[in-house]
């Protein structure tokens, strides 16, 4: 794992923002996987900006969300589609037929386990997922692979815990349909994905991000599988990153890094 600490999340937004932009640049039909929440929103403004002054167009890029809530329709205003549609697609030129997030609007499980399918198909027809974007619940779920998701999880139908459904509370009117269901890309899907990059800002992560990096590998923390990936950048601010024992190391192999970068050795 790359652990990169930086002072704000303004700065966690700007560093991911040029890593997109990097694998858009590099590939000749760059394939994102794109993440909902709060976190990466801070991205998505800084990309829609980089595409109105005209650095970077999405023309050619497709994309997979990592999941969607079971139940509601595609149009609904917490949907993760309406989110995306919203925060990013409607803001650039990317085709709207290569943005993909699961549908998941159906109540049937036969159609849902088809779509889910379907949804791992579509990812491999279009190459695999060059960079997957992932944000971290305070559980240390990734997409919505809670806590004793198995690490060969593919796309499927995933029920909430209790701590994820009062965390995104917050969206719901009171009284309003809140969903426990989602359709979510597994974890053997996303690390399929050729690199990751998981945003985590602000003090209330802390807990789930030390579990992530330095905790053991465990189920009951999701996020820990990325420990198993090869290309897995972790970009944190202070405060997500407060609680790791090795804060000092990651900052170290960091300057390291960057003076290998320059011919430095020393
Ligand atoms: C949801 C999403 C996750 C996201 C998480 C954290 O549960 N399914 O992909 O990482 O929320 O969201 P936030 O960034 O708002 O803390």
């Amino acid at each position: 794992m790359q652990v990169i600490i930086l002072p704000s999340a303004r700065d966690v937004a700007l560093y991911a923002a040029d890593c997109v932009v990097d694998v858009i640049d590099a590939r000749t039909n760059p394939v994102l996987g794109l993440a909902t929440g709060s976190t990466p929103i801070a991205l998505y403004k800084e990309l829609v900006v980089r595409y109105q002054s005209k650095q970077v167009s999405f023309r050619h890029t497709t994309s997979f969300n990592l999941d969607e809530y079971i139940g509601i329709a595609d149009s609904h205003e917490q949907s993760y589609r309406t989110f995306m549609n919203r925060h990013l697609f409607d803001a650039i030129d990317i085709i709207a037929t290569n943005t993909h997030v699961p549908l998941a609007e159906s109540q049937d499980a036969g159609t849902l386990k088809k779509s889910a399918q379907d949804y791992e198909a579509s990812i491999q027809q279009a190459g695999g997922i060059d960079l997957q974007i992932l944000g971290i619940g305070l559980n240390g779920h990734i997409g919505f692979n809670e806590p004793t998701s198995s690490f060969a999880s593919r796309t499927r139908i995933k029920t909430l815990s209790e701590s994820t459904v009062i965390a995104n509370k917050r969206f719901f009117k009171d009284g309003e349909f809140q969903p426990h269901l989602a359709l979510t890309m597994g974890i053997g899907t996303i690390l399929d994905s050729n690199a990751v990059l998981l945003m985590a800002t602000g003090k209330a992560k802390a807990e789930a991000v030390k579990a992530m990096i330095e905790g053991p590998l465990s189920a009951m923390c999701p996020a820990s599988a990325l420990q198993l990936h090869e290309a897995a950048t972790i970009v944190l601010d202070e405060e997500a990153a407060s609680l790791l024992a090795l804060k000092e190391y990651y900052q170290w192999c960091e300057q390291k890094r960057q003076q290998l970068h320059e011919g430095n050795v020393s």
